[in-house]
């Protein structure tokens, strides 16, 4: 009884030290996640029980293998982490500070994507590539920039600083900082704080339907005000 007894005392302590551990290496990930989701209530919850921050974990083990050369060993472990928490974060991947996954299922991250600090992404996000290139084949994402449920980047394109990009929208070309992208192909809606005139802008308006149907839609809102 009494071996028992120690025996639970010296997993409740290993558990108790684990959890610390965590909380120390990984305090600034932690925080990032309570400040980027208003439904974190503790940074209990957090550790136990978001999906983000275990495969930011496991990534981040992963990628001291990866640069190692130990590449096996790295997407076994990568693999391990899709296995447990439905993110599939390349080992090869490089991630900056204070980086957050909110729900995380279906997320996707490449192996040469680069993501700055302060990024958030939502559930379905992928960073891919185009094709069956080598070489550096996934984006580059600035800091603060946040990619939308389902939304899909996809090649060696660049989004700079404070960029948005909006829910299932997909972009295949860079895109400046500061800047709100929708729709597929992605177009910018905003630039600086601005929204753009869609309407007159030739430049960033990949769609000719969506194209169509904004001057459609206009033509018809001057008619019924006339
Ligand atoms: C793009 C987004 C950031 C909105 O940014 P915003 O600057 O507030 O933009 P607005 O709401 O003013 O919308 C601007 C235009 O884009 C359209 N729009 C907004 N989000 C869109 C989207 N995801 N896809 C297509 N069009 C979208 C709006 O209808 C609006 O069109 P209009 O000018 O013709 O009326 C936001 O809608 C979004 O997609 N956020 C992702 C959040 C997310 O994934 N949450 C998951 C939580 S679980």
């Amino acid at each position: 009884m009494i071996l028992i007894l120690q025996i639970l005392m010296l997993i409740l302590i290993l558990a108790l030290g684990k959890f610390i551990m965590i909380f120390i290496i990984f305090y600034a990930d932690i925080r990032a996640a309570q400040k980027r989701d208003p439904a974190a209530k503790s940074a209990l919850e957090v550790i136990l029980l978001y999906p983000g921050l275990h495969a930011l974990i496991y990534y981040r083990i992963a990628h001291v293998f990866y640069r190692m050369h130990l590449f096996f060993f790295a997407r076994l472990i990568s693999q391990l982490s899709r296995f447990f928490t439905g993110i599939e974060i390349h080992p090869g991947a490089s991630i900056g500070k204070r980086f957050f996954i909110d729900h995380g299922l279906g997320v996707v991250i490449g192996e040469t994507s680069v993501i700055g600090d302060d990024v958030l992404l939502y559930q379905g996000a992928t960073l891919g590539g185009t094709g069956i290139a080598k070489g550096k084949r996934h984006p580059t994402l600035g800091n603060h920039v946040v990619v939308g449920a389902g939304a899909k980047v996809l090649g060696n394109i660049t989004i700079g600083d404070n960029s948005y990009i909006g829910a299932n929208a997909v972009v295949i070309k860079d895109v400046g900082p500061n800047s709100t992208v929708v729709g597929v192909p992605g177009r910018i809606t905003k630039q600086d704080g601005r929204k753009m005139d869609t309407s007159l802008d030739h430049v960033h308006i990949l769609d000719p339907i969506m194209q169509s149907m904004e001057e459609l839609q206009a033509r018809i809102k001057n008619l019924e005000n006339k």
